[in-house]
This record gives structure tokens, C-alpha cells and sequence, in this order.
């Protein structure tokens, strides 16, 4: 299962890619990871508040609604375990990714300067509760 998500991971950060043993300690430091053949999301709950880590769908697979979905199980999941908040960092250059999340209601809450080399990240969250 690892070293299939690391091939789906590649389709979808080929810049930045994480191996089948990143996946095996993002596992062993708490994150969940919620996968299909063509999606997955990683996120990070502590206390009340989650992160999500990192999400993506291959190219081919784009624009039917997985990565909603994927978000969507996330929040199931993360309402059973009573954490009420989700944030995230995104590329501001990253428009899929921004309006995909504008779109499932998160909202900006900040910026982190140059945190992508030289380009900034914004701070997106939403209230689950
Ligand atoms: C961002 C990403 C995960 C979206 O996955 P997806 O399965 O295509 O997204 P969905 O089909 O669920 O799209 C939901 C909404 O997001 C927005 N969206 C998704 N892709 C978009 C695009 N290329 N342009 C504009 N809006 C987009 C739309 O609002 C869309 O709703 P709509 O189709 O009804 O208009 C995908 O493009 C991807 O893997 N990108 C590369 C990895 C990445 O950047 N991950 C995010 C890191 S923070």
C-alpha cells in the first residue's frame, strides 16, 4: 500500500516526491492517511485541532470530485475524534489547490512569507464544529 501511494505521489508532486518510508514515519508520528487508486489526504489531528499535510489526485483522475470527497471523509472522521478546527498552508501560486479548499469553506487566515521558495504560503482554516 505504501509504495503505491509513493507512485501516487509522485504523479501528483513529480518536484517533490515522497517515498514509501516517508509515508512509514509520517504513519509512525500520527498521521492518518486516507487513500484510492487516484487520491489521497494526509492529515495531522492534535488535540482539537487538525492539519491537513498533504492532498492530491492524479493528473488523469482531476476535476470529479475526489479531493472534495477525500476532504470530505477527513471531516467525518476528525468530527468523530470531536477536533473542531482544519488548517492548512497552501502555495499562493497554487490555484486548483486554493479554490478547492475555498470551495469546502476554509478560509485565510494568514500568510507565512516566502515559506515555498520565495513564495509565500497562506494560512487557510475552517471551523467543523
Ligand atoms: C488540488 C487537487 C488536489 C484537486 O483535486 P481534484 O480531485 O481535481 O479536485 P475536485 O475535483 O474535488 O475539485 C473540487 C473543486 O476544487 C476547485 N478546483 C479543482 N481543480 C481546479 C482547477 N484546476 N482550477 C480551478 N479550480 C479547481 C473547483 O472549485 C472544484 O469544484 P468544481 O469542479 O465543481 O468547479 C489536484 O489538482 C492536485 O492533486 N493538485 C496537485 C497537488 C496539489 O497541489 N495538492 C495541494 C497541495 S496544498
Amino acid at each position: 500500500m505504501l509504495n503505491k501511494l509513493a507512485e501516487l505521489h509522485k504523479l501528483c508532486f513529480p518536484d517533490r516526491p515522497w517515498s514509501a518510508s516517508d509515508f512509514a514515519d509520517l504513519k509512525k508520528s500520527g498521521c492518518e492517511i486516507v487513500a484510492s487508486d487516484n487520491g489521497f489526504i494526509v492529515w495531522r489531528a492534535v488535540a482539537d485541532e487538525a492539519e491537513i499535510i498533504s492532498i492530491g489526485v492524479a493528473p488523469d483522475a482531476r476535476r470529479n470530485g475526489i479531493a472534495g470527497a477525500l476532504i470530505l471523509i477527513m471531516e467525518q472522521e476528525l468530527k468523530k475524534q470531536s477536533v473542531h478546527n482544519v488548517f492548512l498552508e497552501v502555495s499562493e501560486v497554487n490555484i486548483p489547490a486554493k479554490k478547492l479548499y475555498e470551495k469546502y469553506g476554509f478560509k485565510p487566515t494568514g500568510t507565512r512569507p516566502k515559506y515555498y521558495n520565495g513564495i509565500d504560503a497562506i494560512i487557510m482554516r475552517k471551523d467543523i464544529s
